[in-house]
Formats: C-alpha cells, structure tokens, sequence
C-alpha cells in the first residue's frame, strides 16, 4: 500500500472548485504535479497563483505524465464526460465533479468504462462529507430514528437573482438542460438518499424561470465572482431558476425539495429534515457543525460534531475535536482521505463511502426523472431498468 505521498494528482480546471481541490489535496499530504486551464495562458496564470509548480498545456500531456495517478475533473459539465473517459482509458484514476454528465444516457457510458477498468472512480459529492452527515447515516442505519416517514428540505442561493449575473451554468450547451437541479439540487438529492439508504423512486416537479432575459459579458466570468462587465448581450434563458419537488423513496417516504438560485440573502444555504417513526434529525448548512434531533416524548438535543460522540464513519470523516468548526473546505479533505485510500490500494473499495460513478450515474437518472415530470406535469418514475448495479 502507498503512502498519499508517493501519490501524484493533477487538476483540471483552475476556477472556483478547481482551486478547493488543490488546496484540500495538499492538506492530505497527496502531491500536486500541476494544473490544466482552459488555455495555457490561463493555466499558466492559475498554477502561479496556486503555486503550482507546472501548468499543463493540455489533457494529453496529463493522461502520458507518468507520475500522475489521479486526475480531478473540475471543469464545466459540458467536458466531464469526455475528459473522464479519456483519463480511465489512460488507465488513471478519476475523481469527477458534479454532476457527472450532461445526461443519463452519457453518465451509463461512463459506469461500464469505470467498472471495466478497476480503476478508483469517484464523483465529488462533499457534501456526503460533513460529519454528521456520516454519522446520521449510520444512525438511521441502525434504526435510531425508526421508520423514515418524511424528508424535506431546501438548496437556496442567491448568486444568479439579478439578470446581469452571469456563468456558464446559465449555457445548456455547457451546464446541461437542469440548471439549479442539475447544480446544487443534485447535491441535496443525492445527500438524502445516501443518508437514509433510501433511493428515490419516483418524483413530481414543477419549474419556473423567472429571470428571463440576462445580459451576458462578452468576456469570461468566474464563478461567484461580482464583477461585472459593461460590454454585454441580452441572452433568452431556458433553464430554470427554481424548482419544486415532491419525492417518493423506496420505503416509501415521502419528501419535497425547493432549490433556487434567486432566493436573496441565501448564500449556499442547504436544509434538510428526516421524520421518522422514532424520532428526527435535522442540518443546516449554515450551521454545520450542530445536528437537531427532534424526539416526542423528552426534550429534543444538540449534537455538536465531536468525533467522541460521533459513530465511526462520522470520526472518520472528523479532522478536529468538537468545538472546533468544520466547514465546506474541510469537506473535501475527508472525501478525499477515503478515495486516496482506495487509490493507495490500487483498486475501489467494496462498498466505498463516497459517491462512485454509478451513483453519479443514479442521480443523473433522478435529474432524468424530475426533467420529463415538470416537462410532462405528471409524476415519473426513476427509470432504473438499463443502468448499471447497485449505486451506493
Ligand atoms: N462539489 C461542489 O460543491 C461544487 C461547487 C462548485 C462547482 N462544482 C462543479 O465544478 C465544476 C466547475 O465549477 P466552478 O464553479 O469551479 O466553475 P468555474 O467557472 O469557476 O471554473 C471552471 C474552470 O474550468 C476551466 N475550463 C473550462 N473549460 C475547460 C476545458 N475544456 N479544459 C480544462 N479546463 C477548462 C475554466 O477556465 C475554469 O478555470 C462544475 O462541474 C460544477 O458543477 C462543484
């Protein structure tokens, strides 16, 4: 087994998460060998300010640099696909961003090349890795909460509420025909069914685009950032702002979810709440490190993340003692020591903690559902026949 140490990493995509990710992977003692931006003079630009010692010119120069194992695909969703085929054809290692594909049909290619492959496949749906998040699966697991009954919640932001904001998100061509659903409801989505064990069944969804016509730079734009250009062209939007989504779970729970990128004042605010027969838990992004447990008949409790009062996946994926917040960044150092040591091993784990290709591939096909329900007014059921097995 090696050491993260003797293991070499490159990055592609050097913007908003791209830079999270080199950060975090330094912090697990794994080496950066470079980065790849969309030119090389951009690339070249980044790897200065990250002080990263090489930019790479392109993904062919990556896939044949022998000391590189791992490849983080931190680019729009309109390349992951192609870019994490060609990095597992070059018998490497992949860790992917969400969402993994522009579609289902894509994302099912790219399981059975994963799987064939025996390589580490790994799409980064941090948010799995909060503590508590870890805890509380294990939690219901053990039947903590009883029968889960209803689970409810939101995703809010507000970054894209004025029509001069601007990203590529706001592209189908390169963020997907799912906007907010596809950008961070997919987060949600996936996070509740990992937490209860429980898949998505079945889903009902209305949408609405409210901003309908945005001024778009002539120029590139960062993600989040708030500056803003004056040259600008008025560009007709499709994809929505909002969505609302009654869900149904395997067991037979019942959920909704509201995602939105206009709701003002909600930075990255994601909610959830679990009822059970036994008893509740709720999160709130906002305040990560305090998980709510709701009971009926004595009063309801705190837990403050605390790796001592924590069950073990949740210490796993704790870096500090209680009282000593963990946030989003820290996030993706505990996502990142569980894939590293499946690519120490040399191979993915039996039943790996964090989100495979297939459960990409999985959430994709709920993303799949949710599309054909506002679209059609009625509810559908998540088509589960051709995928691959067993996403979680
Ligand atoms: N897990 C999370 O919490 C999280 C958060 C934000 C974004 N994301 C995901 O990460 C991806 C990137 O989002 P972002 O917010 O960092 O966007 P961004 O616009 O800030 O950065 C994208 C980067 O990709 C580069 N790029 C564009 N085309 C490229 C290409 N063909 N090859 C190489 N590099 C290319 C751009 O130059 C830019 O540096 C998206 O898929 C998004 O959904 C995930």
């Amino acid at each position: 087994m090696r050491t993260f140490a003797e293991i070499g990493a490159a990055v592609i995509g050097t913007g908003f998460i791209g830079t999270v990710h080199v950060e975090a992977l330094r912090r697990i003692g794994v080496n950066v060998r470079g980065v790849l931006g969309s030119t090389p003079e951009r690339g070249a630009a980044r790897a200065k300010t990250l002080n990263v010692r090489h930019a790479y010119a392109s993904l062919d120069e990556i896939l044949a640099d022998p000391t590189v194992d791992v490849v983080h695909v931190t680019s729009p969703n309109n390349v992951h696909v192609p870019q994490a085929s060609a990095v597992l054809a070059a018998g490497k290692h992949v860790v992917c961003e969400k969402p993994l594909a522009m579609t289902a049909a894509e994302s099912a290619g790219l399981v059975r090349q994963a799987e064939a492959s025996g390589l580490v496949n790994a799409v980064n749906f941090n948010i799995r890795f909060y503590p508590l998040h870890q805890h509380m699966r294990g939690a219901i697991a053990a039947g903590e909460l009883g029968e889960v009954r209803v689970v409810t919640g939101h995703y809010f932001q507000d970054w894209l509420l004025h029509d001069t904001d601007w990203n590529w998100r706001l592209e189908p061509e390169k963020g997907g025909a799912l906007r907010a659903v596809g950008d961070i409801g997919s987060h949600w989505l996936d996070l509740m069914a990992f937490v209860t064990g429980q898949p998505i069944v079945s889903v009902m969804a209305d949408m609405a685009t409210f901003v309908h016509i945005r001024q778009q730079p002539t120029g590139p734009v960062e993600s989040f950032s708030t500056e803003r250009s004056t040259d600008v062209v008025a560009r007709t939007m499709g994809t929505e702002d909002v969505a609302t989504i009654l869900l149904r779970f395997d067991n037979g729970a019942r959920g909704s979810v509201a995602v939105s990128q206009v709701s003002p004042g909600r930075k990255n605010s994601l909610q959830w709440e679990i009822d059970g027969s036994g008893g509740a838990a709720a999160w709130d992004s906002e305040m990560p490190d305090h998980l709510w447990l709701g009971h009926r008949d004595r009063p309801n409790e705190i837990l403050l993340r605390n790796p001592a009062l924590m069950g073990p996946a949740g210490r796993a994926a704790a870096a500090l003692p209680g009282g000593h917040v963990e946030g989003f960044g820290d996030t993706f150092g505990a996502l990142f020591r569980a894939i590293y040591a499946d690519v120490a091993a040399g191979r993915p784990s039996a039943d790996p903690p964090y989100a495979t290709f297939a459960a990409g591939h999985d959430e994709m096909l709920v993303n799949d559902a949710i599309a054909l329900s506002a679209r059609e007014e009625r509810w559908v059921d998540v088509d589960r026949s051709p995928a691959p097995e067993a996403p979680r």
